[in-house]
């Protein structure tokens, strides 16, 4: 049978990326396709526990704890859901993957990137995305949309959501293939073509 697609939908905090996957997901359904839509962290089962201590947890969690709690939410994401939907060929749409734990605990806290990526692949047993589409938005922008209720990650600050922007912007430049970046600052209906844009070519390819 023939497999199916993983795609992932990045971007730092309220770049968007989640309305933009549901009308990713309406579109292909429409086209017929059997699509997924799941995310990190956190998609059902042990994944909600994880991440209700990874948004909500009020005490002190160390970066590299922080790192591994993704992870093992990452692992059995991977092992559970993400792949067998694709050997099923399934589409799946994911909101956030292992680019998130480069671009926020590796270039947002300062993480060893060499030990993340490697940590990433371990994770997800080398199954890298077929495409990635980062979602690049400015500061005030986002602070404008996440606004006043902020959980755990999103209380930050600035600096931090530049470096984690930042990030993706050099995790693209360094994997242009699979990652695309979009410019998230216009309107809902431009992202979303420019979304259709992007999956279509993997489409055609696939
Ligand atoms: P979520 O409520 O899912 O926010 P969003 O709508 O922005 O995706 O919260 C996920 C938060 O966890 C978000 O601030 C990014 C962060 N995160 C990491 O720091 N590392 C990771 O590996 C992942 C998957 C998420």
């Amino acid at each position: 049978m023939k497999k199916g697609l993983f795609i992932t939908f990045e971007g730092a905090d309220g770049c968007g990326k989640t309305t933009q996957l549901k009308l990713a997901a309406e579109y292909l359904q429409e086209k017929g396709q059997s699509v997924l839509i799941t995310r990190e962290p956190g998609a059902k089962g042990l994944g909600e526990k994880l991440r209700d201590i990874l948004l909500n947890y009020d005490g002190i969690v160390s970066d590299r704890c922080e790192s591994f709690l993704f992870l093992a939410d990452r692992a059995q994401h991977i092992d559970t859901i993400v792949l067998p939907a694709v050997d099923a060929g399934k589409i799946v749409l994911c909101d956030r993957h292992i680019d998130s734990t480069a671009a926020y605990q590796g270039y947002g806290r300062g993480q060893d990137l060499d030990q993340i990526n490697s940590l990433n692949m371990i994770a997800t047993n080398n199954r890298k995305p077929d495409l990635t589409i980062v979602f690049d938005i400015d500061a005030d922008t986002s602070m404008q949309r996440v606004g006043e209720q902020k959980d755990r990650m999103e209380s930050a600050g600035i600096e931090f959501f530049n470096r984690v922007r930042d990030g993706y912007l050099k995790i693209a430049q360094k994997e242009p293939d699979r990652v695309k970046v979009l410019d998230a600052s216009k309107s809902i209906d431009e992202i979303h073509q420019d979304v259709i844009k992007l999956i279509n070519s993997l489409l055609r390819v696939f």
